[in-house]
């Protein structure tokens, strides 16, 4: 079977783990739709904390949590409501590229704390050395609404003193860090030996994230822009791509219940998504953005 299911005590299914023929797995928890764990061509490629909570309530600390419908903090909890929801298990099929699994979050009371209606339809495709990832939101309100989303992809390296991240150079950036806005990244090879939380705005249709040990992963985004009925005019600003750079480094893991004091050195998170404007979508109007993970 491509796909093996976990349910709890009510029948409900809360752990889904793809299975492709090559030998790729995946592991998908309902809870936030996380993506806990990739394997590809033998070797685990997410980094996902000892520390993390696996209580239905925390986001987890690792893998691939979705950042939905807001991005850090602000009117509703930080990073938004996709992470912390349960979300439906739709089914599987087996496709000539690989296994494709479905997820779905509604809006329902509890995601009561964003007003709006929605749908959410995250879609995994499993291959040889793929994990793309497909996530499409619907305006199911009577209303138009505004959001941010990315994936937050956190890669695990033996090393992250050797980890380079290339393809950002002459981008520009803000720094949450330093509270700098509008610098210029001047390296071709961006680098982490302290605590690093970086927004990248325009950022090229593939980046690649060394990760050391000879692994190299490719994140190449695709379609962060519309399909199907949206209005053109605003398609600039959703095609408008951004990465995220961070690492909590020494001191902020400390103040990490769910991470571990040292495990800052075996992470980096860089993350796809649309954050520098927030993505205007119609009542009936659709959203997709892609990426795809690719082992070089
Ligand atoms: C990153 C943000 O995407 O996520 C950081 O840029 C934030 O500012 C980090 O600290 C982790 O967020 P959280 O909510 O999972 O601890």
């Amino acid at each position: 079977m491509p796909v093996k299911t976990t349910t709890d005590n009510s029948g409900k299914v809360i752990k889904v783990v793809i299975i492709d023929t090559s030998g790729s797995v995946a592991v998908v928890y309902n809870h936030g739709a996380t993506i806990t764990s990739w394997v590809s061509q033998g070797k685990e490629r997410l980094f996902l904390s000892k520390n993390a909570v696996f209580d239905n309530q925390k986001p987890i600390r690792g893998g691939i949590p979705i950042v939905f419908p807001q991005f850090g903090p602000g009117d509703i909890r930080q990073h938004g409501i996709a992470r912390i929801n349960y979300w439906e298990f739709l089914g599987y099929k087996d496709e000539i590229n690989g296994v494709k699994a479905k997820f779905l979050l509604k809006d329902s009371e509890a995601t009561k704390e964003w007003i709006h209606s929605f749908r959410l339809t995250y879609t995994i495709l499993l291959s040889e050395n793929n994990l793309s990832l497909s996530l499409e939101c619907t305006n199911t309100d009577t209303s138009p609404f505004t959001f941010t989303t990315l994936l937050h992809t956190y890669f695990r390296t033996l090393d992250v003193s050797n980890v380079k991240v290339g393809g950002l150079k002459n981008l520009k950036y803000n720094d949450k860090v330093t509270k700098q806005e509008n610098l210029v990244e001047d390296r071709e090879a961006v680098t982490v030996s302290k605590s690093e939380d970086r927004i990248y705005y325009n950022a090229p249709e593939t980046v690649i994230v060394d990760l050391g040990s000879n692994e190299r992963i490719s994140i190449e985004k695709k379609n962060f822009n519309d399909i199907g009925k949206y209005d053109t005019s605003v398609l600039f600003t959703i095609t408008w791509f951004i990465i995220v750079f961070w690492n909590p480094w020494e001191e902020l893991s400390k103040g990490m219940s769910d991470f571990g004091d040292e495990e800052y050195k075996e992470m980096v998170c860089v993350e796809a998504g649309t954050v520098g404007e927030p993505i205007s979508l119609e009542p009936g109007y659709e959203w997709k953005g892609e990426m795809t993970l690719t082992v070089l």
